[in-house]
């Protein structure tokens, strides 16, 4: 059962705590607003009581004869639970509670960064979206301690479920500035600034040579033999590109086989061409030079056809 009192931005729940007689409503108020609060229970005087509170400012509440509790300019601290209950009445029982919340913009958010030689990478987890969806998060930088403008960090507005940007062309060995805030439909958070200091390029060899570290324990045998292999591979491979190579030259072209075939008949209608076939029998029109062999009386061994 939900009301709609007094201001557009109240929305009023009514909940009936089970087996208490403390009727428990809820409150939701953007921050800036001034907010009335009703007692749940009708009751003729009214005292109202903050739990856990601390240094309210009294100044800006009041209790109007009517039995309502009225909030002037409402802040997050005024978040909370307020319990009504009879006024003149020594150990009156609570009768009714409203939880209130304050909606607000976001949180400052939890920022760290992580850098390069000319790259930093901005991380951040949302602490509390202030009661509304973030819309968008915005990024900066600058270099560190100067008053120099801020400068954008594409995209200007990072989508709402991204946790990290990037920022590239820094400059090596320097300290940047870089600043982040999230933006609901009330605001933007308090932004949150972090400095990061690029690598030189000095340090990023000591990486490397920190990377390789135990080299100089690792057997040198190993590494000949490792080597061994890759370039023997290599070699293997390089010859067997020349001899494809070789073959794809050696394939006569269309012309060379025109003229083997016109070779060919003139061979053919000289026999006596070749001496060392002189004793040959002479190819036949298929350029078939076996002859059917007799082995005996009963069979024949034909030439295979060709
Ligand atoms: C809140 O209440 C104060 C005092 O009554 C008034 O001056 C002010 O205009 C109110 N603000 C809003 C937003 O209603
Ligand atoms: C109580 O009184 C205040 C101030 O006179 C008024 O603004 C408010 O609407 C009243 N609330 C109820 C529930 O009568
Ligand atoms: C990095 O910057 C520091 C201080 O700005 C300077 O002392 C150092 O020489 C720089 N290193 C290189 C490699 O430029």
């Amino acid at each position: 059962m939900c009301k709609k009192p007094h201001g557009i931005f109240l929305f009023l729940c009514l909940t009936v705590i089970q087996g208490s007689q403390i009727v428990l409503k809820k409150l939701e108020v953007d921050i800036g607003k001034n907010v009335t609060l009703r007692c749940p229970v009708d009751l003729t005087d009214v005292m109202w009581v903050k739990e856990n509170r601390t240094d309210d400012d009294h100044a800006r509440m009041k209790v109007f004869s009517n039995g309502t509790l009225f909030i002037m300019h409402v802040n997050i601290k005024d978040s909370g639970a307020y319990s009504c209950r009879r006024a003149n009445v020594v150990e009156s029982p609570i009768q009714g509670k409203v939880q209130v919340r304050v909606r607000s913009p976001p949180l400052p958010l939890n920022v760290t960064i992580k850098t390069s030689t000319v790259l930093a990478v901005v991380f951040w987890t949302v602490q509390g979206n202030g009661g509304y969806p973030i819309i968008n998060f915005t990024a900066q930088y600058r270099l560190a301690y100067t008053n120099d403008s801020w400068l954008p960090i594409s995209p200007n507005h990072i989508t709402p479920n991204s946790r990290q940007v990037d920022v590239y062309n820094l400059r090596p060995n320097t300290t940047y500035e870089f600043r982040i805030w999230a933006t609901n439909q009330l605001g933007r958070s308090p932004s949150v600034s972090v400095y990061g200091v690029t690598l030189d390029s000095y340090k990023e060899t000591d990486l490397a040579r920190h990377l390789l570290k135990g080299a100089d324990q690792f057997d040198t045998r190993i590494w000949a033999a490792a080597v061994g292999v890759v370039m023997g591979t290599l070699v293997l491979l390089g010859i067997g590109t020349c001899i494809l190579l070789y073959q794809e030259c050696k394939t006569p072209t269309v012309e060379e086989e025109q003229e083997i075939i016109e070779l060919v008949p003139n061979i053919i209608l000289n026999p006596g061409f070749d001496d060392n076939q002189q004793n040959m029998p002479a190819p036949d029109e298929n350029s078939n030079n076996e002859h059917p062999q007799r082995l005996n009386n009963n069979s024949v061994v034909q030439p295979q056809n060709v």
